[in-house]
Formats: C-alpha cells, sequence, structure tokens
C-alpha cells in the first residue's frame, strides 16, 4: 500500500509543505544562552534528511525568565536574531519548512533566578513555588508585548510560521483552564475572557507580521485528569474562538506538569498497545466540523503509518505530527515512504521527557 495522503503536499497558509509529517514542538535542551548551537543545527539536518515535512522547534523563551530547560532557546531580545537565521537557512536547504514555537513557562518555570508568574497566585507542587499574579496593566504591557516582538523576531529570522505555545499548563495555557485562572478582569471569569488573551496577541501580531505569515497554535483543550481543571466542552468553546480568530491552523492538545506522576501523563502519554494510540483523535474529531477549513495537526501517540494515511485520506486531520518517535527515529519519514511500514520504534517510555532536565534530549533506545 502506497501512502499517498501522508505523502502528499498541503499548506498552511500559503506555505508549502512537502508531506503532512510534522515534527511537533520538543524542547532539546541544546542552546548556548539562549542561542541555537550546531548541536540544535545538526539535529533539525537530521530530522529535514529524514524526510520531516514541517519541524516546529521546542518552546523558544519570550522572556528571559521563561526558558523552557537550562539550555533552551530564546527569542526575548534582536540579538538572536542572526542565530536562529543560522538555524532556519540550514533547515530550508533540505527542503524542510521551520515553524517557532513561541512560549513562557509561567507557574510551571523552574529557574529560580526569577519569580514565578501567572494568571493566579496557584501552587505548582512540582517546583513547591506559588507564582505571582500578574497585574492587568503588566499582562498588556509586558507579557503581550513580549509574545508580539517575539513573533516579529521569528518572522525575521526567517521562520516559515511562529506557534504560540498555548497548553501544557504554560503561562498561555494557564489563562485558559480555571484550575489557575481564577481572575476577575477582563482576562479573567468567562471562556471568552479567558481565552482573550491569545486573541490579542494574535491580533497585535499579525499588524507586525503582515497577512501572509503564518500564526499557528498548540492548543489546550482539555486538562486531563486535573480536578477542577479545563473541560473538553470548554475546550471545544475556546477552540472556536482561536478559529474564528483567525489563525492558520490548531494543533490540539491537553494536560500540563500538575499530572507529573499520575498514570496519565498528558501530552505524553505511555502507550502500552496499539488501542492506546493516537489518543488525541476522539478530540480532533469533535473540533474537524467546528474549524470548517483551518488546517488541524493531530498530535499524541501516532505511531502507525497506515493509520495515519487514513486519518488525511478521510479528512479528519491535515497533518499529524510526532515528538517522541522522531527523537527515536529522526529518519521515521523516510522510512515510512521507502515502504518500510511497520510502526515507530518509539517505547513512550518517556525517559526523553525526563532526560532533559539536565542533559540535551536523547532517546536511550539509540
Ligand atoms: C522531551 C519532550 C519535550 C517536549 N517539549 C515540548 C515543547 O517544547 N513544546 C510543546 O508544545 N510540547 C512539547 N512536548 C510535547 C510533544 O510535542 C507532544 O505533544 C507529546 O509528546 C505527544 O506526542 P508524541 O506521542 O508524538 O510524543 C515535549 C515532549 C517531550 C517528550
Amino acid at each position: 500500500m502506497e501512502l499517498k495522503h501522508l505523502f502528499s503536499p498541503y499548506k498552511i497558509g500559503n506555505v508549502l509543505i512537502r508531506n503532512r509529517i510534522v515534527r511537533s514542538a520538543t524542547a532539546e535542551n541544546m542552546a548556548e544562552v539562549g542561542h541555537p548551537t550546531d548541536q540544535l543545527i545538526n539535529l533539525y539536518t537530521e530530522l529535514a534528511k529524514g524526510g520531516v515535512g514541517l519541524i516546529i522547534t521546542g518552546g523558544i523563551a519570550v522572556d528571559p525568565s521563561s526558558t523552557f530547560s537550562k539550555k533552551g532557546t530564546s527569542l526575548h531580545s534582536d540579538e538572536f536574531i542572526s542565530s536562529h537565521k543560522k538555524l532556519v537557512d540550514n533547515t530550508h536547504d533540505y527542503d524542510t519548512k521551520l515553524g517557532a514555537q513561541i512560549g513562557h513557562t509561567g507557574r510551571q518555570s523552574s529557574n529560580r533566578r526569577y519569580e514565578s508568574v501567572a494568571p493566579s497566585s496557584i501552587l505548582y507542587p512540582q517546583t513547591g513555588r506559588v507564582p505571582r499574579a500578574l497585574t492587568t496593566e503588566e499582562i498588556k504591557k509586558n507579557i503581550i508585548t513580549s509574545f508580539v516582538e517575539s513573533g516579529r523576531r521569528a518572522f525575521e529570522s526567517g521562520y516559515d510560521m511562529v506557534q504560540l505555545h498555548a497548553a501544557h499548563g504554560y503561562l498561555l495555557g494557564s489563562f485558559l483552564t480555571p484550575y489557575t485562572n481564577k481572575r476577575t478582569d477582563e482576562f479573567g471569569g468567562s471562556i471568552f475572557n479567558r481565552t482573550k488573551i491569545l486573541i490579542d496577541i494574535y491580533t497585535s501580531l499579525r499588524d507586525e507580521v503582515g497577512k501572509e505569515f503564518p500564526i499557528i497554535i498548540k492548543l489546550q483543550t482539555q486538562d486531563g485528569d486535573l480536578p477542577g481543571g479545563l473541560t473538553l466542552d470548554e475546550g471545544l468553546e475556546i477552540t472556536k474562538i482561536v478559529y474564528e480568530t483567525g489563525f492558520d491552523a490548531i494543533e490540539p492538545s491537553g494536560g500540563g506538569g500538575d499530572l507529573i506522576g499520575s498514570d496519565k501523563l498528558f501530552p505524553s502519554v505511555v502507550i502500552n498497545s496499539p488501542e492506546e494510540e493516537n489518543y488525541f483523535l476522539p478530540t480532533v474529531k469533535e473540533i474537524r466540523p467546528l474549524t470548517e477549513n483551518c488546517p488541524l495537526i493531530l498530535m499524541g501517540g501516532i505511531r502507525n503509518p497506515l493509520s495515519a494515511e487514513r486519518f488525511i485520506q478521510e479528512g479528519i486531520a491535515d497533518f499529524i505530527s510526532m515528538s517522541r518517535p522522531l527523537i527515536c527515529e529522526p529518519d521515521l519519514a523516510n522510512r515510512w515512504n521507502s515502504g518500510d511500514h511497520s510502526p515507530a520504534l518509539c517505547e513512550s517510555c518517556n525517559s526523553c521527557y525526563y532526560s532533559i532536565v539536565n542533559s540535551p534530549l536523547e532517546c536511550i533506545l539509540n
């Protein structure tokens, strides 16, 4: 069987991507004081040579306090543009598109040199820290501006698109869920108000980068097993607002650091059998009719190329994205395209997830 849908080109905005396989954002812990290094360039070269159509970078910090790992990348000032440009130019040599994921760690920050900030002061048990609640003025002047400026820098670095990291309990995601957002101003309360920060960032960033540059989003649609967290019903309403705002593609996600230690570590779920694969498929099926022509990226436990082919063929999603399988096999897309349709070798053990705390991203199977 030929995987002709999985390996057909498709557009996000006006950006043509050679196939439907996306590397989902994955923190690499390979930067030097926020700058991409040759080690990171080599990783992206391997992924690009390995046939991935679009690489989304690991979370890039929009503020010095908010790197996603000790050696995470940054775009919080113009000084970072040239090193990001080198990374982008190199990846483009291999016909792979590159999206910059920009984010802020917020309540889940583990960087003790800075105070942690969040919509509300709710303890983060994994660090034992209680974040300071941002003032309305700070949200407007500092946070939204830092996202807009970092998005503009991603554009100037030559990235093909920018992705807002609005999931997994980090700052933007933490506005969406009633578990961490107890605000009573225009950024809290109703579902619309909780989503407003995304609308405000989108609108101002669009003014900066013009109509042609895709602004996509990795979006919290549910909190998983977190009592009092975001339900899928609310997540669907948020998705609709995000779609109507004009985002150019949506990658639905969920979960976050509060679930570390539970059986269901969303979004990086441990998979024990083929039945447990594709765990965001039910969510994406609900989202599809709400978002008409907006490209949808199905993420979470994609391991089998024949299933992936079917999801694309049936129009359930327009792209599939993978994180852990591509850490294990950066050349997975080429392997599948060459006719070897055996599932990804990744055992979803999550050792990669825990390894990036102290060392560069790697798979223990390699
Ligand atoms: C080591 C590691 C780092 C990750 N870093 C990010 C990140 O920076 N941004 C993000 O949105 N998701 C991140 N994720 C989540 C993945 O993008 C993905 O959503 C999740 O692992 C489920 O997909 P998978 O089954 O293909 O791994 C990370 C996951 C892992 C395992």
